[in-house]
């Protein structure tokens, strides 16, 4: 698929960057820029600026950059043909036919498939025979009609190929059922069902659209759930289960969990910013999608020993995100004096929705979270066990960021341990010098690394002749800003004298310019980039070129040249041009 350059160029020109921005982000003027609080990062200072005269944002915090179709794209989540389709009906312009490229039509061909799948199982569910065991056993989760209507729940009957059948009627094929993740495949080419006799849960993507499934067996056997595969449209890591309801929400605090039942029992009784991870580890994406529409998040995984870990590994994950966190754990149960695991499905069932709100309100810190744990492994009457206990719990008061959250905390531990608050103050300082010091180290050895942080983020780009790159970002800064020097670079440099690749084909767009401009729009170059080129590129314009005119276009082309001739082993060319630009 390939749209033509000039409706391109039309379709940015027309919408303003500001403009589109602003219908996301609240952006003050500052200076030559705008700022706004960065919609792809969780942040309470603004560091996501956008450049009107240039067309372009980055921000500062978490690096993301780019024009206005990859804003869209990002903040949207959708691809650039469908970001350039909404922005070109935003300031109503035809969207010109195109020859779409068979790739580009498989994507959403497998949605579609994946949406008549969903609704396959829905309608399932209420058939006499095949729903039978799937009805009972949401009657026996305590799980509404109307619930199940929400979330699209379903019903894979007891049959080998129920769904291929029906799929094939419908004219999809055996290796499209089977990239969409709802088919295997079988003997001499055929096809059969992946889901059979479960309860069917549609995982549903922020945008509406049924990605993939998770299968839960109708009471107990292996594998309990049996969730789609990665396909091209699902991919866990990216996804988090009931977003596509929690993004809704009148709640300030998004709550997360382990289980899909347990987000649905959330929803059920009221709590419908519930979401859930499918059975894997919280990761960055996810608390990027989750940033997006809360500051405030409660964690309450299951009370086992895997939920407490998984807590933990969560909390590192929410490191620096800017949300607010808070760990709502629950109680512990005892069942014939052997403890049992506890989730919330289990909580509000046992307990009820009120209760559940008591302790949600209730829940604390991480911090209060970790040292009720400590506190809770070690037996403080014993003295040795107590010197132990109290060297971990510095530790984590010691790592805290407020000094009034380290008072309050350093206060608790010492009560709990039977020993003076000073005692404990004073540990504490000594823990955060010994922090302060390694910091400090990470902070000379980054300085040390600046070249580092010139590349590229986006390893592929990584460049190899720093100083031939750094000249090669130089004349595309000057060029991009006054393109009347075009012609005049284009003479003497051509894109196969440049060291990177991508700076090379930057550099090519440049000279496809229209030199009568008055500077090149950047968002017209960056448009035709891959993402992490687009991205490092609007991180070069945001700021001014740092040098201007004819004597600076000469000193980069002679950098580049220079170190062309080096790596090609020209030695006598290399000496004949120094004696040329001494001369
Ligand atoms: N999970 C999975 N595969 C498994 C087990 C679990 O993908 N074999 C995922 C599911 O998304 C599940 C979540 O991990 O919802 C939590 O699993 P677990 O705590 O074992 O189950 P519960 O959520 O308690 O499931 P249920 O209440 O249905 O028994
Ligand atoms: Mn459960």
């Amino acid at each position: 698929m390939r749209l033509p350059e000039k409706f391109l160029d039309e379709v940015i020109a027309r919408n303003d960057i500001v403009d589109v921005v602003s219908e996301y982000v609240h952006l003050t003027p500052q200076g030559a820029n705008y700022f706004g609080l960065c919609p792809f990062h969780s942040e309470k200072t603004p560091s996501f600026s956008v450049s009107r005269s240039k067309q372009i944002y980055h921000c500062f915090g978490c690096s993301k950059g780019g024009g206005v179709i990859s804003f869209v794209m990002d903040v949207e989540n959708i691809t650039f043909l469908e970001a350039v389709e909404k922005l070109a009906a935003r300031v109503g312009l035809q969207m010109p036919h195109v020859e779409y490229d068979p790739k580009d039509r498989r994507r959403p061909r497998l949605l579609e498939l994946l949406r008549v799948a969903a609704r396959f199982y829905h309608e399932t569910l209420y058939r006499e025979r095949d729903g039978a065991a799937a009805r009972e056993y949401l009657d026996g989760r305590r799980i509404t009609k109307q619930t199940a209507t929400r979330f699209g729940l379903g019903a894979a009957p007891d049959d080998w190929t129920a769904l291929t059948r029906h799929l094939s009627d419908m004219g999809y094929t055996g290796n499209e059922m089977v990239d969409a993740g709802v088919a295997v495949h079988g003997k001499n080419g055929s096809v059969y069902d992946r889901f059979r006799r479960r309860l069917m849960l549609p995982v549903i993507d922020q945008r509406g659209r049924v990605v993939g499934f998770g299968g839960r067996i109708l009471g107990d056997g292996e594998p309990k759930y049996l969730n789609s595969p990665e396909t091209m449209v699902f991919s866990k890591r990216r996804l988090l289960y009931g977003l596509n309801l929690a993004k809704n929400t009148k709640r300030k605090e998004f709550i997360l969990c382990e289980g899909n039942i347990d987000v649905i029992t959330l929803h059920q009784a009221g709590f419908d910013s519930a979401v859930a991870t499918m059975g894997t580890a919280l990761t960055k994406e996810q608390v990027q999608m989750i940033a997006r529409y809360t500051s405030e998040l409660v964690i309450c995984y299951d009370n086992d020993e895997a939920g407490k870990k998984a807590t933990e590994r969560a909390v590192e994950t929410l490191g620096d995100s800017g949300l607010q966190v808070r760990i709502l754990q629950l109680p512990r149960r005892l069942v014939d004096g052997v403890p049992v695991k506890t989730d919330p499905d289990d909580f509000i069932k046992l307990f009820g929705a009120d209760e559940f709100e008591k302790r949600l309100k209730g829940s604390g810190s991480p911090a209060e979270y970790k040292l009720n744990e400590l506190f809770r492994r070690f037996n403080l009457n014993t003295d040795d066990q107590r010197v132990e206990y109290l060297k971990e719990a510095v530790r984590i008061v010691a790592g805290l960021q407020s000094a009034v959250e380290r008072e309050v905390y350093a206060g608790r531990v010492a009560e709990s341990a039977g020993v003076s608050i000073q005692a404990v103050e004073s540990e504490v300082q000594r823990a955060r010098k010994r922090v302060e010091g390694a910091k400090k180290k990470k902070r000379d050895t980054e300085v040390l690394r600046v070249e580092e942080q010139r590349q590229p983020k986006d390893r592929a780009l990584r460049y190899a002749n720093m100083r031939s790159a750094s000249a090669e970002e130089g004349i595309i800064c000057l060029l991009m800003e006054d393109p009347s020097l075009v012609p005049y670079a284009s003479e003497k440099l051509k894109p196969e004298d440049f060291s990177s690749e991508f700076l090379a084909k930057v550099y090519a767009l440049i000279l496809e310019k229209d030199e009568a401009l008055e500077y090149i729009p950047p968002a017209a170059v960056l448009a035709r980039l891959e993402p992490g080129e687009s991205e490092h590129l609007s991180k070069l314009l945001q700021s001014p070129a740092p040098a201007r005119g004819k004597k600076a276009a000469d000193d980069y082309i002679d950098v580049i040249v220079q170190e062309k001739l080096i790596r090609a082993g020209d030695l006598n060319a290399l000496a004949a041009k120094y004696r040329q630009t001494k001369g």
